[in-house]
């Protein structure tokens, strides 16, 4: 039987309450499908802060390197500054294993309801692809007369011909594995940033140019937040630097119902480092504690986990769980409008599977 070695960072907040239960998820499936789960469970995060002054120790991505991946719940406390939770956990592991590839997926569910008229389950399935190392968030830039009157910040946004090109291909190869719409809209602002966004266009028409079945379109951020929420069902693969991924992949999260049902992977494509899973919410520190997060986010990112470690069928597999207790809505959390506690939900998904 094979084993995998999984790191497991709850991290703040709801991370403690809905890792356990993506946990259980794959220790169920692993059964069924005749594969084990080691567990290595880092207790990292706000209060590793509040006793040692650092999020996590040093050393601690070295102790990441040797799994085959990294789960993660969600890091930030109200008491700490956001910069502090994201630089100190966070990014410094998307970076130091070249998780390139940010993948949000967002699929409407028959049986949620999307905030927006007339949308149904089926009609919006899509993916926004998010570089993930550097753009808008390199942390390049430093601030002058600190704390005064006159103080200065400087932050510098990086694009590299390689960053952005290793991304706008990621995106095309993925709307070809998908076999879906085969399309990808490359999200840009060359109108009013001149260099990175020029290049960002640049490269996005070259590498297109060698997918000549992929249909292409590209928008301007602002455009695109608008056509989330007026078009949502054209789209098939999103592709945008780090700052737009992240700000559309919060539209794309609540479109489709809730921030509690969208799951994520931060992947290093050419697997010579381990891949990271997460929900894409944070800590939730507003319903922290009482039981009521809703898990499926993280089982399903427990899902594209599998999926990129070979384990494609157990993968759908839970997705189609999820799927199937989301239609019959009968046990759902409040954000969907119920009134099931965390570990209900994980029942009700661990039932399906049988
Ligand atoms: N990847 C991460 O670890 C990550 C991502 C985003 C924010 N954060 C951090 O999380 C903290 C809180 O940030 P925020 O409030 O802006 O965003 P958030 O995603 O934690 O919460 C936004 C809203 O969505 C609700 N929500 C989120 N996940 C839910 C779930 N699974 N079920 C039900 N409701 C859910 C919350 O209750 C809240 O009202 C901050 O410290 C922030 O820096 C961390």
């Amino acid at each position: 039987m094979k084993t995998f070695t999984i790191a497991v960072i709850p991290g703040d907040g709801v991370g403690t309450e809905i890792i356990p239960q993506g946990k259980r998820v794959l220790e169920k499936i692993g059964r069924k499908h005749d594969v084990s789960f080691a567990f290595q469970d880092f207790e990292w995060g706000s209060k590793h802060f509040f006793r040692w002054g650092k999020m996590m120790p040093d050393g601690a991505v070295d102790l990441l390197q040797s799994c085959d991946a990294i789960f993660l719940g969600a890091v930030g406390h109200p008491e700490i500054p956001d910069h502090t939770t994201l630089n100190g956990l966070l990014l410094p592991i998307r970076r130091a294993f070249d998780q390139y590839a940010n993948v949000r997926p967002a699929v409407l569910y028959p049986g949620v309801q999307s905030p927006l008229a007339g949308r149904k389950g089926g009609d919006i399935d899509f993916v926004v692809v998010r570089e993930n190392t550097e753009g808008e968030y390199a942390q390049v830039g430093g601030f002058v007369y600190q704390h005064q009157q006159e103080e200065v910040a400087i932050q510098t946004s990086v694009f590299t011909r390689r960053g952005t090109e290793r991304i706008v291909r990621f995106a095309f190869e993925l709307a070809i594995k998908r076999g879906k719409k085969k399309r990808v809209t490359s999200i840009t602002k060359s109108n009013a940033q001149g260099y990175s966004m020029v290049l960002w266009d640049r490269t996005f028409q070259s590498v297109a140019a060698e997918f000549q079945d992929v249909e292409t379109e590209s928008l301007l951020v602002d455009a695109a937040a608008m056509n989330f929420i007026r078009r949502p069902e054209s789209f098939d693969v999103v592709v945008g630097s780090n700052l737009f991924g992240d700000i559309l992949s919060d539209i794309s999260a609540i479109i489709v119902g809730s921030m509690g049902l969208a799951p994520s992977a931060n992947l290093d494509p050419q697997r010579r480092f381990p891949s990271m899973f997460e929900p894409v919410h944070g800590s939730a520190p507003d319903i922290a504690g009482k039981g009521v997060v809703n898990p499926l986010a993280t089982i399903l990112s427990a899902s594209m986990m599998l999926d990129h470690l070979g384990l494609e069928d157990a993968g759908r597999e839970i997705e189609r769980a999820a799927a199937a207790v989301l239609e019959e809505g009968k046990v759902r959390t409040p954000d969907l409008g119920g009134k099931s506690s965390t570990e209900e939900v994980s029942d009700a998904v661990l039932d399906k599977l049988g």
